[in-house]
């Protein structure tokens, strides 16, 4: 559709917007202007407006406010297209050309839904008819019950060059060319694209067949590719379609899940297990369509990818392209299926219930990332430590999101800071519990070995006594938002939540607050003389224990980035120093293990914490 913005105002110019209203509501001429009581509220003084010169109508009683097409579709209760397509033809104007264009390629794709239904019913038929015993054979040597069989719709092409061709002579052979079913190679005559194959319908999200996969009749190796797809046409789009969405949504409804799987195989044989969620691509990666589409279904599908190298590559290529389209609440998880094995042989060897165990031992997005990365290369030098911290830092630059990308930046810092720094007083391994923002963690067969540590409580004090206080941090991060004012509303609500022992800078975070808030510019220029005329002392190195943060004086992308994090040290640091004191106290008098365990993990990210503080201060300071 292209209903251009130029279209669009010559359709208000044409139109009187109070003609229009007035044809609804009693309108009153009232200078340049005309009024009316507010169809929007009740009232008995009008208080509605329509200005036909700017082409608005503004209600100063609830602020309903519009145009022409506004007031079609909020009074009249029109849908766009058509709010736009009455305004057309009452201004006398002719729907854009596209329209035209897409009407008739809605009324060609009827028609090639009707060939693609007559070549199912062929393909149907010659899997019951004579011809078709091979593939009834094969068909019952995997073990589908019947019931599935005509749910899914297998059928049978025929060996042949020209059987379909024939079966459908009512077609126009260019239709079936431009349906995907026969193949023309220039100078001969077209000729059937599936030959000798067991057929699956493929359906869009209403259920109308848009394409099929065959596959091949053995279970051998062959010349032949094993599947074959139909090529994209006006009805079918590879990279949009998941197979079998149009049964597996609903089911994911009351499932609260839904399953994505390589092969359509897994989804037949899941089905026949019962498990009815289950969609996979179309022989290729998942695209970020696909990505969308499912989050449409819920907020975060499960993924089954083989174990092996092949099959963990695809996981982290699903990640990757996940990661710029992440947003609040959606996400993926994965599961790593048993060596060798696709889902289809875990129902079938294994059982229903083997399967649902392994879909509840799905990994988060943020632990595969940091697997894949961890294990994508030795980690033996210092440069090789850099390499990973590379790697992770630039997937989080591919996250669009704000706040996701500060998290993941968070996170996965934390892991690196534990697994880079604090190696060599670590010689004993024991298993990480889960902790931090994400939940997930290691459960089942994923590969994470080497793990955290019993907590060496002079390795805190050490970094304690190299990074400072909570005190000196939050010195620095208030010399910094002097620096880069404009940072103060995006923190404004972590910064709300400090309040500093020290009066001075107590004082003075209110003041940026208040700054922050004025409506001046959020320029330092603006701020400083403000700070001296209110005699607030902005902190220096010495007041941050002569470390070196760069975002005190700098003014990169970075500098921000560590500020942020720098901001939610300072917020979090302390709460964690109270309740480990509150944690250490229980202990001593519980001597519980649940109340030694909460000790632990708490000692755990406070330690954590100290390694990014130290790592921010040290990447600056000669230390
Ligand atoms: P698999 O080879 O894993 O399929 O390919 P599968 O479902 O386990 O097959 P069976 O069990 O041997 O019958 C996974 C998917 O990759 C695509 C198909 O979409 C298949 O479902 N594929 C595979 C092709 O498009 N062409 C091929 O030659 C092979
Ligand atoms: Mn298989």
């Amino acid at each position: 559709m292209s209903l251009t913005p130029q279209w669009l105002d010559e359709l208000r110019n044409r139109i009187s917007l109070s003609g229009v209203i007035g044809r609804s509501i009693r309108v009153q001429k009232a200078g340049r202007e005309f009024k009316a009581c507010c169809p929007f509220h009740n009232e008995k003084t009008p208080s509605f407006t329509i200005n036909d010169e700017k082409g608005f109508y503004h209600c100063f009683g609830c602020g309903a406010h519009g145009d022409v097409i506004r007031w079609m579709t909020d009074h009249q209760g029109l849908p766009f297209i058509e709010a736009v397509k009455e305004l057309a033809a009452q201004a006398g104007m002719d729907m854009p050309e596209m329209d035209r264009q897409a009407a008739q390629r809605a009324q060609a794709a009827k028609s090639l839904h009707d060939v693609m239904q007559a070549a199912q019913e062929f393909f149907v038929s010659s899997l019951k008819g004579p011809g078709g015993e091979q593939a009834r054979a094969y068909l019952a040597s995997r073990g589908f019950p019947e019931r599935i069989q005509r749910e899914f719709g297998f059928g049978y092409a025929p060996d042949s060059r020209t059987a379909l061709k024939e079966a459908l002579g009512q077609f126009p052979e260019g239709m079936l060319i431009e349906a995907g079913l026969q193949i023309v190679v220039d100078g001969k005559a077209p000729y059937d694209r599936f030959r000798g194959r067991l057929m699956l319908p493929i359906a869009d999200q209403r259920g109308r067949i848009i394409a099929f996969g065959g596959r091949i009749l053995t279970a051998e190796k062959t010349d032949a590719p094993k599947y074959l797809n139909s090529p994209d046409t006006p009805l079918f789009d590879k990279g949009r379609t998941l197979y079998n969405l149009h049964r597996a949504a609903p089911a994911a409804r009351s499932a609260a899940r839904i399953v994505v799987v390589e092969g359509y195989m897994d989804v037949v044989a899941l089905a026949a297990a019962g498990i009815a969620e289950a969609v996979a691509p179309l022989g290729t990666a998942l695209t970020e369509h696909q990505i969308e589409r499912l989050w449409r279904v819920t907020e975060c599908p499960t993924l089954c990818f083989d174990g092996d190298a092949a099959g963990q590559r695809a996981a982290m290529k699903a990640v990757t392209r996940a990661l710029p389209l992440l947003r609040p609440g959606h996400s993926l998880r994965i599961v790593t299926l048993p060596d060798g094995m696709d889902p289809d042989d875990v129902v079938k060897k294994r059982g229903r219930e083997a399967m649902l165990d392994l879909l509840g031992t799905a990994r988060s997005l943020v632990d595969v990332l940091w697997d894949g990365e961890r294990e994508a290369a030795p980690l033996t030098t210092p440069e090789d430590k850099a390499g990973l911290k590379a790697r992770l830092l630039a997937h989080c630059e591919t996250i669009q999101h704000p706040d996701i990308k500060t998290l993941y930046r968070r996170e996965l810092l934390d892991r690196f800071g534990e697994l880079a720094f604090a190696r060599r007083e670590r010689p004993a391994f024991t298993p990480r519990p889960s902790g931090g923002s994400f939940q997930g963690g290691q459960r089942g067969r994923g590969p994470w070995k080497p793990a955290p540590p019993p907590l060496p409580a002079a390795t805190a004090t050490r970094l304690q006594q190299k990074v400072g206080s909570g005190d000196a941090l939050l010195a620095a991060v208030l010399a910094g938002l002097v620096t880069h004012p404009a940072a103060l509303p995006r923190h404004g609500e972590a910064l709300a939540r400090i309040h500093p022992a020290d009066p001075g800078m107590a004082a003075l975070l209110d003041a940026l607050l208040a700054f922050a808030e004025s409506g001046a510019p959020l320029e330092s220029a603006a701020l400083r003389p403000i700070l001296a005329e209110r005699q607030l002392r902005v902190p220096s190195a010495d007041d941050y224990d002569g470390l070196r943060f760069g975002f005190v004086s700098e003014a990169s992308a970075t500098a921000l980035d560590e500020l942020a994090e720098a901001i939610e040290l300072v917020v979090d640091l302390p709460a964690v120093e109270t309740a480990l004191a509150q944690a250490t106290e229980r202990f001593e008098t519980e001597l519980s293990d649940e109340s030694f365990a909460e000790q632990q993990r708490l000692r755990e990210r406070r330690l954590a914490l100290l390694t990014r503080l130290g790592q921010m201060a040290r990447t600056r300071a000669s230390l």
